[in-house]
């Protein structure tokens, strides 16, 4: 007579097998996917995280004025979010860091000028929109949400591919 149930060991690993597989899954996708930062200090991967937090402060602020309305105290806590993000991605953009995966163009090194140009157009316009915010007077928030996302919009335009 064999065991009481011959199929529950194969069973067992089978399903141990899949629970390996599903916890390797994300470095499998990772592996097919963008390339990773490997690069000591990750600069690339740091900047692309700072560029992630400024839009999670940013973004939000655009919703209320576009679709779910002006909420001045929430609209503000977010200006500020955003005034404390505002300088982290910069100094990521060291000499040689312009390897995959990021999607600046060449041009953040040959136009540095430009560049920083862009950089302190897009600061002034976040400390300014923090001042008007104060103000909870969305005739004056809505122009300077907009003065700052033209900020966004003229630097990707040269610089992020
Ligand atoms: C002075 C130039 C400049 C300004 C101003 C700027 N960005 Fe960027 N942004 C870049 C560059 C360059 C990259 C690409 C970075 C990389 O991949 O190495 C980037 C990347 C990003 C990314 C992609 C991050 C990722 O996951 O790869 C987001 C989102 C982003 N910026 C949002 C914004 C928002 C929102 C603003 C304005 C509130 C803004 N940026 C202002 C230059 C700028």
């Amino acid at each position: 007579m064999g065991a009481p149930f011959p199929g529950k060991n194969e069973e067992m690993r089978a399903s141990r097998l899949s629970l390996v597989l599903v916890s390797l899954l994300p470095f499998l996708l990772a592996a097919c996917g963008e390339p990773q930062d490997t690069r000591p200090g990750q600069p690339v991967a740091h900047r692309k995280a700072a560029f992630k937090e400024i839009l999670n402060a940013f973004e939000p602020m655009g919703v209320q004025l576009r679709d779910e309305g002006y909420k001045p105290d929430v609209f503000l806590a977010k200006a500020k979010e955003l005034d404390s993000v505002k300088d982290k991605p910069w100094s990521y953009f060291q000499a040689d860091t312009n390897y995959p995966p990021t999607e600046a163009t060449d041009k953040v090194w040959s136009d540095s000028q430009q560049f920083e140009h862009d950089r302190q157009a897009f600061i002034d316009a976040t400390s300014r929109l923090v001042v008007v915010a104060q103000s909870k007077d969305i005739k004056q928030v809505a122009p300077a949400y907009e003065a700052l996302h033209d900020t966004c919009r003229t630097c990707h335009k040269t610089f992020k591919k």
